[in-house]
This record gives C-alpha cells, structure tokens and sequence, in this order.
C-alpha cells in the first residue's frame, strides 16, 4: 500500500486533495484518496474481527461488529470503561476477547476483517499496512488514506438497513443525509421486512411467475398490509396476507380513509406518518386551511376534491363530505382527508369518522399540531407557564347575531389562558364580556394572524386595546386569540419573526 504524505502540502498542490487529521496534540495533512468504493454488506456471523485501540471510539465500532453476530478480539494496552463493561457482559459467550498487548502482525492470524482506532497515527499505520499485506478489510477511524474499507451512516430498521456513504469526503453531508433518511423510513419498516420474510417462501410457492410475484409483492408492500404493519396492527395485517395468498384471483381492493391533521401552515410541522399517507393516497379531500405549500407535497397526479368551508360560503356541506368520503372509499380508494390543524380540534373530524364507521368504512385518524400549539409557539407565548398560567381553554369565538355563546363566567378566571378560534369578528364583544366578567381591562391578550407561515403577524396588547389595534391592522385570517399573562412574554420570547415583524410591534 502506498505510504500516506506526511509532509505539508506544497504551494502547488490543491488543497482538496489533502485534509488534516490530528492524533492528541499532533496534526498531519494526508492525502486524500480518490476511490470509489464498492458498496456491500458483510457477512461477520461467527468470524474474527479484530479492534486495535481501546477507547470510546474503539467501544463504538466493538457494539456494532457484535450486533452484527462476529466474535470480536480488541488490542490495546488498556480499556475505556465502556469496554470493561462490554468485555463482562460478552466474554462469558466467548464473543468478545481481550487482549492488553500493543498490536503485532499476528493478530491477525484468522482475522477477516480489522479496525484501527488507536489515538496514535504510527500504530494505525502499521496495521493498515499489516492488513494489506495480508489482504484483511481494513478501516483506520477518520483516515480514508489510510483504509482498504469505509463504513457508512447507516438507517438502521434490522433487517432493513440504509447505507449512505460520501466515499469519505464529507462525513457531515452523510449525517444529513441520514438524517433526512430516518425521517421517510417509518420505524416499522423492521417488522414489515420481517413479515415479509416469513410469507416469502410460500408467495414463491404460489406464484410460480417471477413477474407475478413482484407485482403481489408491490401490491402488498405499498397497501393495506404495510399500513395495517405501521398502525401496529400486525395480527390484522397477517390475517389480510394470508387471505390475499389463499384467494389468487383479486379481489376488488377495498377503500378506506385517512383523517389527516395538517398542522397550521408550516409544512415542516407535518408528521411522518401524514406524510406517508399522502404520498400513497389515491385521492384528497382538503379543506381551506391547509396550505398551498402542503398541497405541493402530495403526489402530482393525486386528484384533489377543496371541501372548503369558508364564512358565508359553504362550499360543500359536512353532510355531503362524509358521503363523497363513504363514496370514494367504496370505490376501493384510499381517501386522504386533510384537515387543518388537528381534525379533532374543531374539525368536525368525530363527525366524518362516525358516518364511516357506520357505514362500515376502514378509517384511521392522525392527528395535527392544532392552531393554539402553532401559533403559541411560533409567536413566543407558553400556554402554560409556572408563575402565570396553570390552565389553558380552547374556544370558538363564533358571532353569531352579534353575540358570542360562551360560559363567561368560566373564562375570566385569573391564572389561566384563553385560546379563542374563529374569534376575529367577534373580537370586541369577546373583549368586552372578559371584562365584564371580572377579568383586568389591562389584562395581556394577543390576535395572531396566520400563524407558523411566512404571513405570521402577532399584535400584543390588552384586553381594552387589542379590538380597535387589530381593527387598524387589517388583518388576514386565520388568526387565533390569546387572551392571559402569559401574553406578557410574547416581547421577550418572540423567535419566529418573518418578514421584518418584530416581536411587540402593535405595542
Ligand atoms: C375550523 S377551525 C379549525 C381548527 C383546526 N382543526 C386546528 O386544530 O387548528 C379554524 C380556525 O383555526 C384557527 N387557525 C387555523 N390555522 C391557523 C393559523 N395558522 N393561525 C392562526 N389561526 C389559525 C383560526 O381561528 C381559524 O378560524
């Protein structure tokens, strides 16, 4: 093997082709190695591998060879305390072996693979060199120059298992990568894998049609199994394969519908499992709140139905959207209805699931970051808090003939913070009844306008001010109504300030 540069770089070299790896107080500039690697996965059940180094990193690497099923020897002088304790829980098994030498060749006699993560560049280089010799994988921690192998940042979903490797040029890119990785790679994807690795030899046995196979195979793993798999609902989805394997002719798939919070704007509050549903369903029912930019992240060629209700204009009435969903599940889709926020927070999402219960329809709900969570936390106002609020209340402030029905005597309590949807009309009267009832004029309260998006626009002020401020400021709904102390400190925690909307502006 070529020995690595040792020297600076000269004036001329590129300084990519060099990076710099320090070992204590040393720091050596190495030449990069510009490879490609060839990725595999190996198999280390019951063989040899040998760890040289007896620190945390060596502790990190000596976990995963034996997760991976090897007998493991580690080399080094002395063992980090990790080790000591991995050393008492795996030698009774004879699954780890100690050995407080400094590493010579023949440690490697039945090696089949080793790592190096010894805190001295000298010794690492030797066993690489040892290694090459004898033609054992080797990986020498964060020295490229230096390996034969490169281990990647791996999704780990046992027996599923993504690799993403840079080829050791930019080992930070790996982690975002990964860790955008991990975010699209429901956890349950083990036990589908699992699953499917029980029914595969008899799906063999059954469709003797290798083509066959793969379209059941994609079939399943993209349907109602995988789904009933990430619901936790394994007995079921078990019971649905076997069914779908005794019965080859298909039957008409059936439909079934997904209530689906969408958070209140901000795409980035979606969870994963709502992202998951809208990239397999087969059609969406969405209502007027959930954003543009959510919209953009369904499937381009998904059908989209707007069952929108806006003030004064009732698109569709909820009577007719629980029957297009009954009716569209019955045509064997998989229906995503998308609501804003969370479907149970004044949704009406109870009503929509119990019309498909009744009617026989599979459903399952997820629920959303609702418009108080959102907005409070985009607009630096806990709804809780120790020394101001130890309650909080959610209301519709609905006008209703130039009124607004509530139990007023139970909001205007003191210690406790009142969240009122749909209270932007009716806002003077809701201020007026507050007080009214017993609740300080100079009581904190705050209107938010479309919170957690780019549009977001916070007016703090008082429970006497806030109507004829928020009157001036034009503003654009949604927007929600906080009404306590822990308003007070919106001016001090306000974070989230788009568009030049600095935190107590209407003050
Ligand atoms: C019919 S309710 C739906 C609530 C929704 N299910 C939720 O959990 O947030 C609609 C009201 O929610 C509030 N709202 C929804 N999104 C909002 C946002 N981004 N900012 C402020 N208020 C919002 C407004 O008061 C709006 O009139």
């Amino acid at each position: 093997m070529q020995a690595p540069m040792l020297q600076p770089c000269s004036r001329r070299s590129k300084p990519e082709e060099y990076f710099r790896v320090k070992y204590g107080k040393d720091s050596f500039l190495i030449q990069a190695k510009k490879v490609n690697f060839l990725p595999i996965f190996l198999d280390i059940h019951d063989r040899n591998c040998v760890v040289a180094g007896g620190g945390e990193v060596a502790a990190r690497k000596v976990a995963m060879l034996l997760r991976a099923g090897a007998r493991v020897t580690v080399v080094a002088p002395r063992l980090c305390s990790e080790l000591l304790e991995q050393l008492n829980e795996q030698s009774r098994e004879g699954k780890l072996v100690y050995r407080a030498e400094t590493f010579h060749g023949d440690h490697l006699a039945d090696a089949v693979l080793v790592i190096a993560a010894t805190d001295d560049f000298a010794v690492n280089q030797r066993i690489s060199e040892a290694a090459n010799r004898l033609r054992i994988p080797v990986n020498v921690v964060d020295n490229p120059a230096l390996c034969s192998f490169i281990m990647p940042s791996i999704v780990d979903r046992t027996p599923v298992v993504v690799a993403v490797s840079s080829g050791g040029t930019s080992p930070v890119l790996t982690r975002l990568l990964r860790a955008r990785l991990e975010t699209m790679i429901p956890t349950a994807y083990g036990r589908l894998a699992a699953y499917a690795g029980e029914f595969r030899d008899r799906v063999k046995h059954r469709f003797s049609q290798p083509a066959k196979r793969r379209r059941f195979w994609e079939r399943v793993l993209q349907g109602p199994f995988a789904e009933m798999v990430f619901a936790g609902k394994d007995q079921a989805a078990k019971a649905w394969l076997e069914h779908e394997l005794e019965n080859e002719t298909e039957e008409p798939v059936k439909g079934e519908v997904y209530l689906v919070g969408a958070g209140p704007g901000d795409p980035e509050l979606l969870t994963f499992r709502a992202m998951r549903l809208m990239q397999q369903a087969d059609v969406v029912v969405y209502d007027r709140l959930v954003s543009p930019e959510i919209l953009d992240m369904l499937r381009r060629d998904t059908p989209r139905i707007y069952a929108g209700k806006e003030r004064n204009r009732h698109t569709m009435p909820q009577e007719s959207i629980n029957d297009l969903l009954v009716r569209l599940a019955r045509e064997g889709k998989r229906v995503l209805r998308l609501k804003g926020g969370d479907p149970f927070i004044f949704g009406r999402g109870g009503e929509e699931i119990e019309t498909l219960s009744g009617n026989g329809i599979p459903f399952e709900v997820v629920p959303g970051i609702t418009a108080a969570n959102g907005a409070a936390s985009y607009a630096g106002i806990p709804l809780t808090h120790r020394d101001y609020a130890q309650s909080c209340i959610f209301v519709t402030g609905h006008l209703k003939d130039g009124s607004v029905d509530l139990d007023w005597p139970m909001l205007a309590r003191p210690k406790q913070t009142i969240v009122v949807y749909m209270g932007l009309l009716g806002l003077t009267v809701l201020c007026k009844q507050l007080i009214a009832h017993g609740l300080p004029n100079t009581t904190p309260a705050a209107i938010v306008q479309q919170g957690t998006t780019r549009k977001q626009r916070v007016l703090a002020a008082t429970l006497e001010t806030l109507p004829d401020l928020t009157a001036a400021a034009h503003l654009v709904p949604p927007t929600l109504v906080i009404v306590g102390e822990v308003v007070k400190l919106h001016r001090k925690l306000a974070w989230f300030q788009p568009e030049g909307n600095l935190p107590g502006d209407a003050e």
